[in-house]
Formats: structure tokens, C-alpha cells, sequence
């Protein structure tokens, strides 16, 4: 993994202080420490592919299957698919669709009529088991699949995951013969991407879950292994704090991919709710360009300067190569031999150099590619460096305290008992 910093400086104070925090999350010292099972996921769920491939065959016999759940047990999943699918026209096997990832009343009726007369399965994911949007949908669609083919053929295309002994959700599956899978108790949602929560849904929908573990293990290894200040993990982190404490409150993840943009939604959560408590944090925005340019473009060259960017890279992608017209009609013909994806590539230098000169310093991330391997690798340094970059900060990466204030005046105005 590389970073480069642009229009910036580094305090040695700030990577001494990431390197500290990197202390504190390897020895289990920080607050949160109950929770750092995401720390040995990639090797410990190797040896559950084959059982995650033996469910994903049994729901890969479905039309549809829709996944069920919110927050960290959707956006994982979520990401991947929208990364590694063709950006066009339909993938091979089950359509994949969502539920319980929002209250919207329309979409979920849409969906219900859609699937009436498709044979679909469920995936229900929800460590809790308790989680409204969720229940809400699965309620929905369990009712749906009964009238379809009764209790036990309904039983048959569902699978939970969920906590071990807690919830309402681990009951059922239980009772009910569901096909399940288990949330371990010491990684939260938005580090749960490698566990079965983002693993079982990519096998249904044929994403090489090996491969991705594989570059998970190999990240994993690196950035636990290596002490020193070159540590990729501990310099993000020095980069953003050091720029936090400048006044550089906004933190812009910047993509030029559309492959992208639901993992700028996964990394959106991961920094947002490890980060944003005590009265700090830096707010994690996103921007896929160069579409954003021609509506954030304005914003982001001459507003507040309160805002840095991080720039994902992609080195390598499959990509059309312009021709050389006799009639140079549109002017273009001095791209002729370049490929889309070199143009975008020195859009991408472009605009940074334009942006620094405007006052916004940027991160640079390399990718060599958007497949599986690659995935894998950035999930775990983004994670591992989120909890190095929250201890730094001085905060407990791995709790939300602030998300139960909208339930619990949600439940209240429901009538929700107990409320
Ligand atoms: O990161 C988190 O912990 C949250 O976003 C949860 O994943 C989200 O609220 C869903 O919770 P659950 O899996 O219990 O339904």
C-alpha cells in the first residue's frame, strides 16, 4: 500500500502519536478491546469457506436472493457486489437484491410484487437480531416465502446471520431450521465485512471469497508486522490526524471509479462511527469524479478550506482505446492511442494539482487493480487503520453510543413496550 501526501507537511509529534496508538491496539490496551476479533479474521475464516460455498450453492439456486440488513451488516456486502459485478447488464447467477436497508415504504412494496413470482431465498443478516429496518423486511419477506411454499419449504431458502445464543433472529433460525451462520461476539458491524456477515452473500453471488481472504491475510501480515514508522496504516493515520489539527475537518474519499462508490459508503461508516464522539472527529465525505466535478468541483476548488482529500488510485483497468478519425469533427483526435482509464488517470494528477494549489492538501492511495485480492488488502488496511487514527484521536473505536438516541425516540413514538 502506498501513500503519498501532497501540499502538506507531517509532523514527527503525529507519527510518533499513530505509532503509539498502533501500541495500544495490538497489546488490547485501548478502550473497545472486547471487540478487536476483526484483527484475526482473515486466517481464522479461511477454514469456513467451504461450509460459506456448500450454503452459497444450495440459495445460488434461486432466481433472486435478497439481503436483508443495515449499517455494517449491509454495507460490506454491499460494496462488494457493486465493486466486483459487471457495471452493465445482468451478472451471472441469482439476482442479487436488498431489504431492511432503509424504512422506504415504496421500495420495499416494489420489491415484494417483483418477487411474487420469482423463487427467491433470503439472507437475513443482523448480529443483534434486533434491529428494526431489518426485522421489518424479514417479516415482510418470511410471510411472503410461507405463502409461497409453507413453514418448512420457506425454512429451506433462508439463511441467518446472527449472534450465537443472543436475539430474536438466532431463535428463529434455530426453531425453524434455517441455514445460519455465526456473528462472533468480538466483531462489531462495521468490522465485519470478513466475516461470514460480507463473506456468505459474496459467495451467493459468485465473488471469489478466497481470493479476497487471501488479500486480507497478506495486508493483515504487513501491517501487524511492521513496527516502524513506515507502518502504510500509521502514516494514514498521522496524515489525517495531523491534518484534523490544522483545521481540516472534512475528509473527502475521492474515487474515479463507479466501482467505488458503495466502498466509500463502507469506509463513510467505518471512519464515521468509530470517530465522531466526544465532540471529534473528522466527517467523512465522498466524491466519485470526475462526475462530481462538474457539481462538487466548484465547492471543493474555492469553499471554507476545512477539507482534505483522500484519492483512491486505481493503476490497472480494462478500458476502451480512443481512434484517430479522418473527420476530427469533436476535436479529439489528440487522444487518439490513449485509453479512457489513462485520460482519467491524468484527470486524476490534474485535478490534484489544482486542488492543492487551492488549498487542499491530498492523500494518495494506490491500487494496482479492483478484483478480489485487492479488495481484501484495502478492507483490512482501512479497518486497521481506523483503529489506530480513533486511538490516536483518543476516542474508543469500536462503540456507538451515539446511534440509540434516534431509536429510542423512534420506539417512543411507535409505542414501541418498554418505551
Ligand atoms: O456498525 C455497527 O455496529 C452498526 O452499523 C450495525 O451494523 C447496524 O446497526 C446493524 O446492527 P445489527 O447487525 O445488530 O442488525
Amino acid at each position: 500500500m502506498q501513500i503519498d501526501l501532497q501540499n502538506s507537511t507531517l509532523s514527527s509529534a503525529s507519527v510518533q502519536k499513530s505509532r503509539d496508538a498502533r501500541k495500544i491496539l495490538e497489546s488490547h490496551s485501548g478502550s473497545g478491546h472486547d471487540f478487536l476479533g476483526w484483527l484475526q479474521l482473515p486466517e481464522e475464516q479461511s477454514a469456513h469457506v467451504q461450509d460459506y460455498l456448500k450454503i452459497a450453492s444450495d440459495l445460488q439456486k434461486m432466481d433472486a436472493v435478497v439481503m436483508v440488513g443495515i449499517g455494517g451488516s449491509y454495507l460490506g456486502f454491499k460494496c462488494l457486489y457493486e465493486s466486483l459485478k459487471p457495471p452493465v447488464g445482468a451478472s451471472v447467477g441469482p439476482e442479487i437484491l436488498f431489504a431492511g436497508h432503509s424504512l422506504d415504504g415504496h421500495y420495499h412494496h416494489q420489491l415484494l410484487e417483483y418477487l411474487e413470482d420469482r423463487d427467491f431465498g433470503v439472507v437475513v443478516i443482523s448480529k443483534s437480531g434486533t434491529t428494526t429496518e431489518p426485522a421489518i423486511a424479514f417479516r415482510l419477506l418470511w410471510s411472503l416465502l410461507v405463502k409461497k411454499h409453507g413453514a418448512s419449504g420457506a425454512a429451506s431458502r433462508v439463511c441467518a446471520i446472527t449472534d450465537a445464543n443472543k436475539g430474536t433472529l438466532r431463535k428463529s433460525a434455530d426453531e425453524l431450521g434455517f441455514h445460519s451462520a455465526i456473528i462472533a461476539d468480538d466483531v462489531g458491524g462495521r468490522f465485519s465485512v470478513l466475516s461470514p456477515v460480507g463473506l456468505i452473500p459474496a459467495a451467493i453471488a459468485g465473488i471469489d471469497i478466497y481470493s479476497l481472504l487471501q488479500g486480507s491475510m497478506e495486508m493483515c501480515d504487513h501491517l501487524r508486522n511492521d513496527e516502524s514508522e513506515n507502518n502504510p496504516a500509521v502514516q494514514y493515520s498521522a496524515y489525517r490526524n495531523s491534518l484534523y489539527e490544522e483545521g481540516k475537518k472534512i475528509e473527502i474519499l475521492v474515487y474515479y471509479q463507479h466501482a467505488l462508490q458503495y466502498f466509500a459508503e463502507w469506509w463513510k461508516q467505518l471512519f464515521g462511527e468509530s470517530e465522531g464522539k466526544q465532540g471529534k472527529g473528522i466527517f467523512p465525505a465522498s466524491a466519485g469524479f470526475t462526475t462530481d466535478l462538474h457539481s462538487l468541483g466548484q465547492w471543493i476548488q474555492e469553499s471554507e478550506r476545512s477539507i482534505f482529500q483522500t484519492i483512491l488510485d486505481v493503476e490497472e483497468a480494462r478500458s476502451p482505446v480512443l481512434s484517430k478519425q479522418d473527420n476530427d469533427g469533436d476535436g479529439l483526435n489528440y487522444l487518439a492511442g490513449k485509453t479512457v482509464h489513462e485520460v482519467n488517470r491524468v484527470a486524476l494528477q490534474a485535478t490534484r494539482q489544482a486542488h492543492g494549489e487551492g488549498g487542499v492538501p491530498s492523500l494518495r492511495i494506490k491500487i494496482p487493480s479492483i478484483q478480489e485480492f485487492q479488495m481484501g488488502r484495502l478492507f483490512y488496511f482501512f479497518e486497521y487503520a481506523c483503529g489506530i487514527s480513533a486511538y490516536a484521536l483518543g476516542v474508543n473505536p469500536f462503540d456507538q453510543p451515539g446511534v440509540e438516541a434516534y431509536k429510542n425516540s423512534m420506539f417512543k413514538m411507535l409505542g414501541k413496550p418498554g418505551h
